[in-house]
C-alpha cells in the first residue's frame, strides 16, 4: 500500500500547484485577478504528470514490483477471489457510467446560431436615400495616391472622434468601452472582419449599425450605432478608406456581372 502513497502524493501536490499555485502567482503579479489554467490545458498537464510519475516509480525493478505487485497479487491469489470480483465489477461499472455520460443525448435547446456576416440586403435606405449595394463603390478610392492618403487622413479624424471608443486606437476592438459589449466591437486588424468584406458591405454595416442587421444576424444585440444618423455619407466613405489604409487590408472585390 505504501508504494502507492508516494506517487499519489506527488500527483496531488503537482495538481494543487497548478490549480492554486499558478493563479496565486498571477494574482500577485496582477492584483485583482485570479487567472486559472483552462480545463483543456489542465487535463494535458495532469496526463503528463501521471505518466511521468508512473515512469519514475517503475524505473527500478523494486519500484515496479512494489507498484504492480499488489495488483498481480489481487488477481492471482485465490484467497482474494471475492475482492477481485468486486474490483472487476466496479471498474466495469465505472467504464459503463463514463461511456453512458459521454453518449447520452441531451434535451437542452440548441445553441443559438447566428451569422456574423449575414448576407446584406440588395438595397438599403440611409442618409435619406436608397442605395443599391451591388453597384456601390467608394467614391474616394481614387488612383491618385496623394488624394487617397488625404481622404484616408480625414477618415482618421472621423474614426478617432466616433469609432475609437469601441473599436480602439489600434483597431483591435479594444476601445475604452469594449468590455461593456456582447458581442464585442469588431477587431479590424483580424482578417475575419473588413479584410473579408467589400466596401459596400462595410458601408451598409456602418450606415445602419446593429439595428440594420437582418434576422440571421439576430439574436444579436449589437451595440454598433446607426451612423447615417450621426455622420455624413462622405465621412462614412472616408472612414472606410481609413479602416483599410490603417490596417493594410484590401477590401474584397466582387466580379462584375454584365
Ligand atoms: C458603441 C460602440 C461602437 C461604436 C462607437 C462603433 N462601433 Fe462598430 N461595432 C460595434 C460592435 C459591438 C460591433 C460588432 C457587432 C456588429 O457587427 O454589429 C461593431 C461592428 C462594426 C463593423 C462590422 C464589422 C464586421 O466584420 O462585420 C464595422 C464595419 C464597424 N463596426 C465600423 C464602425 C465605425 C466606422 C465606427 C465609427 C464611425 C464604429 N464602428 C463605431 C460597436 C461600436
Amino acid at each position: 500500500m505504501k508504494a502507492f502513497l508516494k506517487p499519489l502524493l506527488v500527483i496531488l501536490v503537482c495538481y494543487l500547484l497548478l490549480k492554486i499555485g499558478v493563479p496565486l502567482v498571477g494574482s500577485i503579479l496582477h492584483p485583482g485577478t485570479w487567472p486559472v489554467i483552462p480545463t483543456g490545458v489542465m487535463k494535458m498537464y495532469v496526463f503528463f504528470i501521471v505518466t511521468g510519475v508512473l515512469l519514475m516509480s517503475t524505473f527500478s525493478d523494486e519500484g515496479y514490483d512494489a507498484l504492480v505487485g499488489p495488483i498481480v497479487d489481487l488477481y492471482t491469489n485465490p484467497a482474494k477471489a471475492m475482492l477481485k470480483l468486486v474490483t472487476v465489477v466496479l471498474v466495469g461499472a465505472l467504464g459503463a457510467y463514463i461511456t453512458y455520460q459521454y453518449v447520452k443525448p441531451t434535451f437542452d435547446a440548441p445553441v443559438e446560431l447566428r451569422s456574423i456576416h449575414p448576407a446584406p440586403p440588395s438595397s438599403i435606405k440611409a442618409f435619406g436615400k436608397r442605395f443599391s449595394l451591388q453597384k456601390l463603390k467608394n467614391p474616394f478610392r481614387v488612383e491618385d495616391k496623394e488624394q487617397l492618403a488625404k481622404s484616408a487622413e480625414e477618415g482618421g479624424i472621423v474614426y478617432y472622434k466616433n469609432c475609437y471608443f469601441c473599436h480602439g486606437d489600434k483597431m483591435l476592438g479594444k476601445g475604452p468601452f469594449w468590455e461593456g459589449f456582447n458581442p464585442v466591437p469588431a477587431n479590424f486588424v483580424n482578417i475575419g472582419t473588413i479584410a473579408q468584406l467589400t466596401e459596400s458591405f462595410v458601408f451598409w454595416r456602418i450606415a445602419t449599425g446593429g439595428p440594420g442587421l437582418p434576422s440571421e444576424g439576430t439574436p444579436w444585440i449589437s451595440a454598433m450605432p446607426v451612423w447615417h444618423e450621426l455622420i455624413t455619407e462622405e465621412e462614412t466613405w472616408k472612414v472606410i478608406l481609413f479602416l483599410y489604409e490603417y490596417t493594410g487590408h484590401n477590401p474584397r472585390v466582387t466580379k462584375e456581372h454584365h
